[in-house]
């Protein structure tokens, strides 16, 4: 679905001063793939989101999505691009929808954008995010909840092959934010649609198959759920054991590992920058060159 190659992004701030938000990130997201990302503040997660949804363009690498290289689109097919082949859902509900109009007619909106509205389907999407009760009740009388579940009805309104969500239950309780990752989950399994959601919350990327973490613009490692939680609901408590997924650190272009820096602690590796490496029975061991 997704084929990131060594993408860049530098914002001009200035004549003299740019930023690097992404550097050379790498990263392949499977079509009906739901996943996590996660990253301090400032590590280049929305900067990501944004290339992937169209909102901007990287200043360089190759970025396919659906099929699409998106760096060779014109300003035409990536407004198209936007409209039909993904859907959004913010942290911030002002970017979401129109809160004076109802919930059906906030669906309703990409729709007429697009040409052909069609209320029994804006109904029918909204049964599925478990708001039927509310079709046309104004969305600044919902709670934040129920406009976080409003919102991704409106992110599914055109049929969109991928929903980019930026930290969706950043503004909600835990309880809350268990719902609506539930409710991703309902539709993935249902549209099939493939889900990139960005978020802080560790309790939430247990929920998810595969997680990702971006530092300083690049991938770092990644984390693989060995039991699928979406196959198994019953493996939920041992989800909780870190036997469960597997950590995997990812290479670089030029042989460079991330290791988490608690690996490194729990073999007294803190400050020192130097690892004993060795191969031993086809497994490469790195160690603590102090250690025996
Ligand atoms: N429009 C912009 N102009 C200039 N700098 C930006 C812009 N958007 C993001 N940045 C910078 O790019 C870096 C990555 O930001 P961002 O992608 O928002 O990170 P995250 O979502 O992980 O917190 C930060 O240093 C941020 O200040
Ligand atoms: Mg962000």
């Amino acid at each position: 679905m997704i084929e990131c190659q060594n993408i860049v992004k530098i914002y001009k701030i200035d004549d003299e001063h740019e930023v690097m938000a992404l550097q050379g990130l790498d990263l392949s997201i499977e079509k009906g793939e739901i996943m996590g990302i996660v990253g301090n503040s400032g590590s280049g997660k929305s900067t990501l989101l944004n290339m992937l949804g169209g909102l901007d363009r990287p200043t360089g690498g190759k970025l396919i999505v659906d099929g699409k290289e998106l760096l060779r689109l014109t300003d035409k097919d990536l407004i198209q691009y936007k409209l039909e082949t993904v859907g959004f859902i913010w942290q911030n509900n002002a970017r979401n929808f129109i809160p004076y109009l109802t919930a059906v007619e906030n669906v309703e909106l990409p729709m007429l954008l697009k040409g052909k509205y069609r209320r029994e389907r804006a109904k029918e999407l909204l049964e599925m995010v478990g708001m039927s009760h509310r079709l046309n009740s104004k969305l600044d009388r919902l709670s934040g909840g129920e406009q976080q579940r409003v919102a991704i009805a409106i992110s599914l309104a055109n049929n969109p092959s991928l929903l980019l969500a930026d930290e969706p239950t950043g503004s909600v309780d835990t309880k809350t934010a268990d719902i609506i990752l539930d409710v991703f989950r309902h539709l993935n399994q249902q549209l099939g649609v493939t889900i990139v959601i960005v978020t802080h919350d560790q309790e939430l990327t247990k929920k998810m198959d595969r997680v990702v973490a971006i530092r300083d613009g690049k991938t770092s490692s990644e984390i693989l759920r060995r039991s699928s939680y979406f196959e198994n609901e019953a493996e939920v408590v041992i989800e909780q054991n870190e036997e469960t997924h597997v950590e995997l650190a990812l290479i670089d272009n030029a042989g460079r590992v991330q290791v988490p820096n608690e690996y490194l602690e729990s073999i007294g590796l803190n400050g020192s920058n130097k690892l004993k490496v060795e191969l031993e029975n086809g497994k490469i061991l790195l160690q603590n060159p102090n250690s025996k």
